[in-house]
């Protein structure tokens, strides 16, 4: 599979107006990328643009299909095609779903026959976590609709990568009150992934103790499972 590099096209990031959409596109722009940001924030998308002449703000709300497709237009004339797409809009995500392979991406990846899809699934995804019921819900769905996408896309030059981060210090998490452990920066958060994309890996998962730790609970049967990682995780 070829990796997706800043020569084919721009990368546009959704929910980029702050955490860790915003670190990722400084990332992004720091390695070569022109980067599309879209939030419907437009002052926040206008100070992350600012700090980088390769970072170009477009208000946008993915749950709007119609201004998701006119985005889609407004960042391929201003920036060229969309080579690597990285949805990353909080728990509005799945509402933008149906839109990868009707409007969003098909242009751009019919015209140039390659391209990279990355999916910001979460940890709480691979199994329940504490004040996750809904969260960790359409987490697990993205993780389940990128495996499905890979396969049916193995052939067609597009790569889906999902990524799953634990705890990451951002405006979503500043309201937990519950104790996160490993939690790291966003910048971090953004290296890590940017690396992953850089590789073409499917899944990127970080940090890793805690990644594991999450894996290996999750190979015990469930009722083990729900009372080892609640107790972790304080309950
Ligand atoms: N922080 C963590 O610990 C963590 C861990 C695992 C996974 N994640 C995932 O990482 C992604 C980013 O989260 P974050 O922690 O960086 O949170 P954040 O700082 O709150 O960022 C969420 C971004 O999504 C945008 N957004 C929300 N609703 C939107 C909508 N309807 N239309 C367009 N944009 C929308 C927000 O922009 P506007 O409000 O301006 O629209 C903002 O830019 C999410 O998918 C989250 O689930 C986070």
């Amino acid at each position: 599979m070829k990796i997706t590099t800043p020569h084919h096209g721009c990368a546009w990031i959704t929910g980029a107006s702050s955490g860790i959409g915003a670190a990722l596109a400084v990332e992004l722009a720091n390695r070569g990328w022109k980067v599309a940001i879209s939030a419907r924030r437009e002052a926040d998308l206008q100070a992350v643009a600012a700090q980088h002449g390769n970072i170009h703000g477009f208000v946008c709300d993915v749950t709007d299909r119609t201004a998701m497709a006119q985005v889609t237009t407004d960042i391929e004339r201003a920036l060229g095609p969309i080579a690597l797409g990285v949805m990353n809009a909080g728990i509005y995500l799945p509402t933008a779903l149906p839109q990868f392979d009707a409007t969003l991406f098909d242009r751009t990846f019919e015209v140039s026959g390659e391209g990279h899809i990355s999916l910001i699934s979460s940890v709480a995804g691979y199994g329940g976590l504490v004040t996750s019921a809904a969260y960790g819900a359409s987490k697990a769905a993205l993780f389940n609709m990128g495996e499905s996408l890979a396969m049916d896309l193995k052939d067609s030059g597009v790569h889906i990568s999902m990524v799953a981060p634990g705890f990451v210090k951002t405006p979503a998490t500043d309201v937990n009150e519950f104790a996160m452990p490993f939690i790291i920066e966003a910048d971090e958060a953004a290296r890590r992934i940017a690396d992953g994309l850089a590789k073409n890996k499917t899944h990127i998962s970080f940090p890793r103790r805690f990644s594991f730790l999450l894996r290996f609970l999750n190979l015990l049967p469930r009722s083990t499972y729900v009372k080892l990682a609640g107790r972790f995780m304080g309950r």
